[in-house]
């Protein structure tokens, strides 16, 4: 059985990182998404509510499992007896923290491999802060995060986007 671990904040779920869990489940027998616990990042929606909301948006999609971690990835890691991290790259620029924390994460356990997915081109530029930064503005994201995620923002941000 080939398992691997997409983790991230996912705060919330976009449609990129939906695209990134559709490609990897055609991989791997298994795709834990795994989001961290991470009371420090102020986030929008706490961590059962973002495990809810993939859960929710996954279901068609075979083999995914949805789970939460704190600490050290490389430790969940091993408790899911898993050897790869799958990480989406949309430009250079997300290249850098990306090869920082696959490096990082070989010196702690060398046998892991970070193997790094593009995203479809039409959501290259998406990421959750800019999703939520421009839904509270007013902006309409309603093609970039997918359906449950949508009401999700505007139930927890009270504004109304544009449908
Ligand atoms: O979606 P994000 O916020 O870019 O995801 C970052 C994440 C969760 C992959 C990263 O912060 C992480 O793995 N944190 C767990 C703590 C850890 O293992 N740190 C060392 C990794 S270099």
């Amino acid at each position: 059985m080939r398992n691997a671990v997409y983790p991230g904040s996912f705060d919330p779920l976009t449609n990129g990182h939906l695209d990134i869990i559709r490609r990897g489940a055609r991989l791997f027998d298994q795709v834990l998404v795994a989001v961290l616990e991470n009371e420090g990042k102020a986030p929008l929606f706490t961590v059962a509510e973002r495990m809810e909301l993939i859960s929710a948006c996954t279901r068609d999609i075979p083999g995914v499992e949805v789970h939460s971690f704190s600490g050290l990835l490389v430790d969940f890691m091993k408790r899911m007896n898993a050897k790869v991290v799958v990480r989406g790259i949309r430009a250079v620029s997300d290249y850098e923290y990306e090869l920082q924390m696959a490096l990082m994460n070989r010196e702690l356990r060398p046998e892991i491999e970070t193997i790094f997915m593009l995203p479809a081109v039409e959501y290259t530029y998406v990421s959750s802060r800019l999703i939520k930064e421009v839904f509270r503005l007013g902006g309409d994201i309603g093609r970039l995060v997918p359906p449950p995620v949508l009401e999700s923002l505007r139930a927890r941000l009270g504004v109304s986007s544009p449908a």
